[in-house]
């Protein structure tokens, strides 16, 4: 879908704007939005709202064609609830319904005339990404691997909003297409099947990244990690056929000296287990485990198309974690990057061990932050359902401060995180008789075990983990990825810019 900006004026008004659709919003005390007000020259959408045709319900929709006030071959009225409350969850069911529609016409283009700028406690920046991330989630399909793909829609390719026509609104425009075609990519690689999506395919994707962007990009191969001592990581490889990858890819926006963010990402291509076998039923959505791998590669996309002026550097590290004669054993005690040594009890817990050795590699840039993004536990989805992301940092001044900041970009993007506890409590509980940690806890606030496992390996720079488990992926069926939380951690670098 194309997205464009359309202003309109005293001269240059929506009733003569030309176009397949145009929607505009009624509310449900029976009251006509500015702009369906100078569509109602001959009373029609009056006269649909008094009929009863449309309660004005937020997200409710009466579609009018052949309206003698508006050169539009059709007017769809959208409701968006009661005027004085109108708030972003009105807006956000207004938006879906519109698209919907707009998906099912014969039209080509449309203008989306909601009251943008009217949001209750949001701006039009938020109500200009809500139009955009709405359009790519109803034009996504996940038909790739079908040998017949599912009946192309109809409906709109091109799509105006109806704002005014400014640099922060051109701005705010092309931050939301950068944000959504990054998410596009997220989803894509979490939804593609694991004997396709391997770590030389996540590989291979941020190579042409590298291309399309110019961002650096280098791949690190076994040979390379022994000689790193990638111990911990590569203790998850053991049991796989496909190569590890380690890759680092960076875009140096920023001043050359400038200290730079870097995200590191939990690319597991499929997550078995290992010998601590995960059960059958729902074991092929273990191919989302590299949802952290994705958003980072999503996130650079979006970076990359808005040429943002910051330093970034993504780290991923990316293995399959399976079951063989050479697999890591319950018992196994690894020497990481660092140092630490690593009781591996169970080998279902390895997402912190391939990222303590990223976050040991990460210490070499001089990082300003650095945010992990992994789907580490099951137990976030427990906590925390598929609404928010946990997020964990030490408990001091700085780490407030990132942590706010973390959230506070979540909350503008609606992609929210919810913080969740680290500290000395949790670190007890991962003591092991015969090495410097065990990899997991006892039962109990196993996310916040997990976290606690990697702060070990963060104390020479500020540090974030997100546990995405339950926010990158939707089960049931419609399930899939979700391009989260590309829109976090965009809007996230697109604050420290
Ligand atoms: N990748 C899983 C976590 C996960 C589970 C993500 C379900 C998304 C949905 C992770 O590697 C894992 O297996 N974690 C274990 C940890 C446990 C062994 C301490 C878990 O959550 O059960
Ligand atoms: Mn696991
Ligand atoms: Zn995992």
């Amino acid at each position: 879908m194309d997205f464009s900006i359309k202003a309109f004026d005293t001269k240059n008004t929506l009733a003569t704007a030309k176009t397949g659709v145009v929607a505009v919003a009624v509310f449900e005390n029976k009251k006509l939005s500015a702009a369906a007000k100078t569509l109602d020259s001959a009373g029609e959408i009056s006269a649909a709202l008094k009929s009863g045709d449309i309660s004005g319900k937020a997200g409710s929709t009466l579609l009018l064609r052949a309206v003698k006030g508006a050169a539009a071959e059709r007017v769809l009225l959208v409701g968006l609830g009661s005027e004085e409350t109108a708030g972003e969850k009105n807006f956000a069911a207004g938006v879906a319904a519109a698209i919907k529609v707009f998906a099912t016409l014969g039209a080509n283009d449309a203008i989306i005339a909601l009251p943008l700028a009217e949001v209750k406690e949001r701006d039009v920046n938020w109500a200009i990404r809500c139009v955009v991330q709405a359009g790519h989630e109803a034009a996504y399909r996940t038909d790739g691997q079908k040998s017949k793909k599912d009946p192309a829609a109809a409906g709109v390719k091109k799509l105006a909003l109806a704002v005014p026509n400014n640099a922060a609104t051109k701005l705010a425009l092309a931050q939301a297409v950068a944000i959504a075609n990054g998410m596009d990519l997220t989803k894509d690689l979490g939804n593609l099947s694991p004997n396709i999506c391997t770590p030389t395919y996540l590989a291979n994707t941020a190579k042409k990244l590298g291309k399309d962007y110019k961002f650096d990009v280098e791949i690190l191969d076994r040979k390379q990690l022994e000689a790193l001592k990638m111990n911990s990581f590569l203790s998850v490889t053991n049991g796989s056929e496909q190569p590890p990858k380690f890759i680092i890819i960076k875009h140096m926006g920023g001043k050359p000296k400038d200290a730079p963010v870097v995200l590191v990402g939990k690319g597991i291509t499929f997550d078995s287990g290992g010998i601590s076998l995960k059960a059958g039923p729902g074991m092929d959505e273990m191919k989302y485990d590299m949802g952290g791998a994705a958003s980072v590669l999503g996130t650079f996309r979006a970076i990359g198309e808005m040429n943002l002026k910051l330093n970034v550097i993504g780290v991923i590290a990316s293995c399959e974690n399976m079951p063989s004669g050479r697999a890591t054993k319950p018992g196994d005690i690894v020497t990481s990057m660092n140092g630490l040594t690593i009781e591996i009890l169970n080998t279902d817990a390895e997402g912190r061990l391939v990222l303590c050795d990223a976050l040991t590699y990460a210490e070499r840039f001089n990082p300003a932050a650095v945010v992990d993004i992994a789907t580490l536990t099951g137990a976030c989805i427990v906590a925390l359902g598929h609404h928010n992301s946990g997020l964990f940092t030490r408990h001091d001044a700085a780490h407030d401060k990132l942590a706010a900041e973390l959230l506070e970009a979540g909350q503008d993007a609606g992609d929210t995180a919810w913080r969740l506890p680290i500290g000395e409590l949790y670190n007890e509980q991962l003591k092991s008789n015969f090495a410097d940690l065990a990899n997991i806890g006892s039962p109990g606030g196993a996310s916040c075990t997990a976290a606690a496992f990697l702060e070990n390996f963060t104390r020479k720079y500020t540090w974030a983990h997100l546990d995405i488990a339950g926010t990158a992926w939707k089960s049931g069926g419609a399930k899939g990825s979700t391009g989260r939380p590309v829109p976090l951690l965009a809007n996230f670098l697109i604050k420290r810019a």
